[in-house]
């Protein structure tokens, strides 16, 4: 059986802004450092790392159904969206790729609406309150589910 390393890293709405955003809740990395860190972490465990970011929800959902034969995993932050989006959630399953949900804060330990994900029982592992670190755990339990 071939090799199923490539990993499709999704950032959804105002992921952009890092840099700009409150740094009590996401620190002081720039989304393209972010990136960076993540693409080395990514070739470390021996895995080819795509990126996609959209501020655009129908953007966001049309990515996960171009995935079928280009990724064998994803690792997704919606956003906000991770709180609402009925339509990103059903894409998602279409998808039917293992997949990591990360947030860089700890959504549990803020306000009640960011309890709620709608991804979440999709996903192998939630990762959450780890900033960049927490990507590099996501990628790590795929490297294994994949394995
Ligand atoms: C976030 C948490 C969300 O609640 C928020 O809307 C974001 C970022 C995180 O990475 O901590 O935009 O997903």
């Amino acid at each position: 059986m071939s090799v199923r390393n490539r990993i499709e890293v999704m950032h959804g709405v105002n992921l952009d802004q890092l840099g700009r955003r409150d740094r009590a809740h996401y620190g002081d990395l720039t989304f393209d450092r972010l990136e960076l860190q993540i693409a080395d972490a990514g070739k470390a465990l021996g895995l080819v790392v795509r990126f996609f970011h959209t501020n655009a929800e129908h953007e966001f959902v049309q990515h996960l159904h171009r995935l079928d034969g280009l990724a064998d995993g994803i690792v997704l932050n919606p956003g906000a969206w991770t709180h609402y989006s009925w339509a990103i959630r059903d894409a998602l399953e279409l998808a039917a790729l293992p997949a990591v949900e990360v947030h860089l804060s700890d959504v549990d330990a803020r306000e009640d609406f960011r309890k709620v994900s709608v991804v979440r029982d999709l996903c192998i592992a939630t990762i959450k309150g780890r900033g960049a670190e927490g990507y590099r755990d996501a990628l790590a339990l795929l490297a294994e589910e994949l394995g």
